[in-house]
């Protein structure tokens, strides 16, 4: 599994325009509350299943060495959801980052991911800090 998700081939950008495109209020009548979940996500029950955990890593791993911010490191997944999405999933996970040697931080980021699980395909859409 670990060499499936080796960077130098599976780097990918999007660039974050798909995010940016906003959603366009026609109606006058107020909005209805947002659901919990958005249509077609489903929440990751389990997030130390191995392959969420690797999700997770993968996006850290990505991020840390497309912006040379090589100090920072997976800990955990804290939430996410998936979707299926071109034969595989868009994984968006909550991750917990370390910022490097102690005294460390701990700082939550939000990843979009997208790959299909046991196969080179992934992609990391997006890595933000959660504010
Ligand atoms: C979650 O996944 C981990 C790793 O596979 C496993 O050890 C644990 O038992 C699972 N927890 C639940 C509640 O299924
Ligand atoms: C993470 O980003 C997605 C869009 O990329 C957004 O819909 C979601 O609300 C964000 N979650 C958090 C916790 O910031």
């Amino acid at each position: 599994m670990a060499t499936s998700l080796r960077p130098a081939v599976l780097v990918t950008f999007l660039i974050a325009t798909i995010f940016a495109i906003a959603h366009a209020q026609t109606s006058t009548s107020p909005p209805p509350p947002p659901p919990a979940v958005p249509a077609g996500w489903t929440t990751v029950t389990n997030t130390s299943d191995l392959a969420i955990q690797q999700v997770g890593q993968f996006a850290v791993r990505i991020y840390a060495l497309s912006t040379g911010k090589l100090r920072l490191g997976f800990v955990d997944v804290v939430s996410g959801r998936t979707q299926p999405f071109n034969g595989g999933f868009n994984y968006q996970l909550v991750i917990t980052v370390s910022d490097g040697p102690a005294p460390r931080n701990y700082l939550p980021y939000n990843a979009s991911v997208w790959g299909i699980l046991g196969t080179m395909s992934w992609k990391l859409w997006s890595f933000t800090i959660v504010v």
